[in-house]
């Protein structure tokens, strides 16, 4: 979480610079923001709590060459001022923003105070500054304190530090992202996701755990923080364009990503079919697979259950990334691990890699951010394709990762073609049910249900996965107390939370189950729910019908959009914001 921002180069307005770049990071956080600007032999810090959407770059448009921004979620220390970064050295002279938990801050914190430094903020990052001040007593060189200072933090960081008197922007990172934006004609970059300066160059260099940046915006050093020993670093060109990561005509990421699933969903299918029959085979061969991934992603693993089970008749096992060390001791190397994430930085599913890598085991990763740090280090990567995706509600990730994971269950099964089939088709009946009267439809019916306060969805087979994942996109958005239910469990509790009208959403395909949902439907209508089917035929069951394309063992795929608009629609007619929800940031790189 937080987003960090800095640069150092020929341009001279880098305060606004950096501003304007780290708005394209706010998904990352925006409780509060800050900047610090070296003019001069002065850094000028301005800070504040809200949104970095809400400021004005102009007012740093002033003449400077170098300069740090952050964007902020709050993890140790409340939504104030003090406490947004950056933070800066007693004397003033140094500023720091981080992304990430300093966790013996506080044993950090009490030895700087026994030497005079005074803190100023409730918050992990402020002990980096003063530590770098402390390390510069021993030497000149502002890197080298930089160094020193790292090497006594424990824990997750990215950061950025500048110092009155060097001109160089020093960045060093262990466990949260930091990528390096390469530009001969402006300079450096360095940023937590690439969006922040794909405006001026899209060749970039990403760190490592354990290393670290200096810059003066001429050259760049990669070294390591243990050593120091500097080593060259190979530059990558990025696929992502600009246009891509923008809203363009929508008012909010969400439906631009919803609408994207047109041409994503078709994107993700096209893999490299050799490369998909390997990952097959090795999950044929793995004594024990185990899928992980967090939130919506961790749905995609949870109905690859099913996937693996019906098409390919094999067993697979999942955890949700935080709960994973329930499985650690049967990890083995004959083991594979399956990671699930969009954005490739989720600190739960890089835990449970370590985990299966130090137990020899082989980890596979099916990611949308290519050269993420899951991207980078897992043994296997597939990508996803979805292009960026800016909203902090996940959408076209599921549906790409769905995909993916039901080709490779077909690649089991040998008949990687069929699936292949199957999911294009599938993408086209979705890009046809994507069309303005569709939306108009589902827009409608979170018109009619946009005051009511608790909202219940069932699934039975891969659709009980869809029921819960669409409860997260309803409560993420629209702060609608949303539950998914496997159908059969509901009789045993949840039936008893039924009132007169409460909305209950059966998403239901055309499959052996069919049967069995529906009834678990009149179930509720029976108790005075006003039912509402995601099904591809009406049914009596239903007060109300959202039409879906028959997509046989694809439906999850189809089944979960009209949900991801109504997320939508409910969270816009309640007057919230869907790109920016309540308490949450789309990357969670804290555990
Ligand atoms: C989805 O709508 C959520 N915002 C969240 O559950 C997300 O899927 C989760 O944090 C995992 O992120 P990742 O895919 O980037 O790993």
């Amino acid at each position: 979480m937080c987003g960090i921002f800095g640069y150092v180069g020929k341009r001279t307005n880098a305060g606004q610079l950096v501003i304007d770049g780290i708005k394209n990071l706010e998904y990352r956080g925006y409780d509060s923001w800050g900047v610090a600007c070296k003019r001069g032999e002065n850094i000028l810090v301005e800070k504040n709590t809200g949104k970095i959407s809400g400021v004005d770059s102009q007012q740093f448009a002033e003449e400077c060459m170098q300069a740090i921004a952050h964007t902020r979620w709050a993890t140790h220390g409340g939504v104030t001022k003090e406490n947004a970064h950056p933070h800066v050295s007693t004397d003033s002279t140094i500023a720091v923003v981080h992304n990430g938990i300093i966790e013996n801050y506080q044993q950090l914190r009490d030895e700087l105070k026994k030497k005079g430094h005074t803190f100023l903020s409730e918050t992990d990052t402020e002990v980096i500054p003063h530590l770098i001040e402390e390390e510069l007593q021993n030497t000149e060189d502002f890197a080298s304190a930089v160094r020193s200072a790292c090497k006594r933090c424990e824990g997750r960081y990215a950061i950025l530090a500048m110092h009155t008197t060097s001109q160089t922007l020093v960045a060093a990172r262990t466990g949260s992202p930091l990528i390096v934006g390469v530009s001969p004609e402006d300079g450096y970059f360095i940023a937590s996701d690439i969006p922040a300066f794909m405006e001026y160059t899209r060749t970039v260099q990403y760190l490592d755990d354990g290393e670290m940046v200096v810059t003066d915006g001429q050259s760049i050093l990669f070294m390591s923080i243990e050593t120091g020993e500097e080593h060259p670093k190979r530059e990558i060109e990025i696929t992502w364009t600009i246009e891509e990561a923008q809203k363009g005509d929508f008012d909010h990421f969400m439906m631009k990503e919803i609408m994207d699933q047109k041409e994503s969903i078709a994107r993700a299918v096209n893999q490299d079919e050799e490369q998909i029959r390997v990952v097959a085979e090795a999950i044929s061969k793995a004594r024990g697979t185990f899928l992980v991934g967090c939130g919506t992603a961790g749905k995609a693993c949870m109905a690859s259950e099913y996937f693996f089970s019906v098409i390919a008749d094999h067993h697979v096992n999942f955890a949700p990334a935080s709960e994973f060390k329930l499985y650690h001791h049967f990890l083995k190397q004959e083991s594979l691990l399956i990671v699930i994430s969009q954005s490739g930085e989720t600190a739960d599913v890089l835990e449970a890699m370590k985990v299966a890598k130090s137990k020899g085991a082989k980890v596979l990763a099916i990611v949308n951010v290519e050269g993420s740090t899951i991207d980078r280090e897992a043994d296997y990567s597939l990508l996803i394709n979805a292009g960026p995706e800016r909203a902090v509600a996940s959408t076209k990730a599921l549906t790409g990762q769905l995909a993916v994971l039901m080709l490779i269950a077909y690649a089991m099964a040998g008949k990687l073609r069929e699936g292949k089939t199957l999911l294009l088709e599938t993408a086209s009946l979705i890009n046809d049910m994507l069309n303005p009267r569709y939306i108009r439809r589902i827009e409608d019916l979170a018109e009619s249900i946009k005051e009511k306060e608790d909202l219940y969805i069932i699934g039975k087979s891969w659709n009980y996965p869809m029921a819960l994942e669409s409860a997260i996109k309803i409560q993420e958005v629209s702060n609608v107390h949303a539950e998914g239910f496997a159908g059969g469990e509901l009789k045993h509790g949840p039936i008893a939370l039924v009132e007169d009208k409460t909305p209950c959403i059966a998403l239901v395909g055309n499959d052996e189950v069919t049967t069995d949902i529906l009834s678990n439907t009149i179930e509720l209508k029976a108790r005075g729910a006003q039912t509402i089917g995601v099904s591809p035929s009406n049914n009596e069951a239903f007060d109300e019908w959202i039409k879906v394309p028959d997509a046989g063992h694809a439906q999850a795929l189809v089944n979960i959009i009209p949900i991801q608009i109504l997320a939508y629609f409910l969270a816009v007619k309640r007057g919230k914001d869907p790109d920016m929800p309540r308490n949450l940031a789309k990357s969670v790189t804290v555990k």
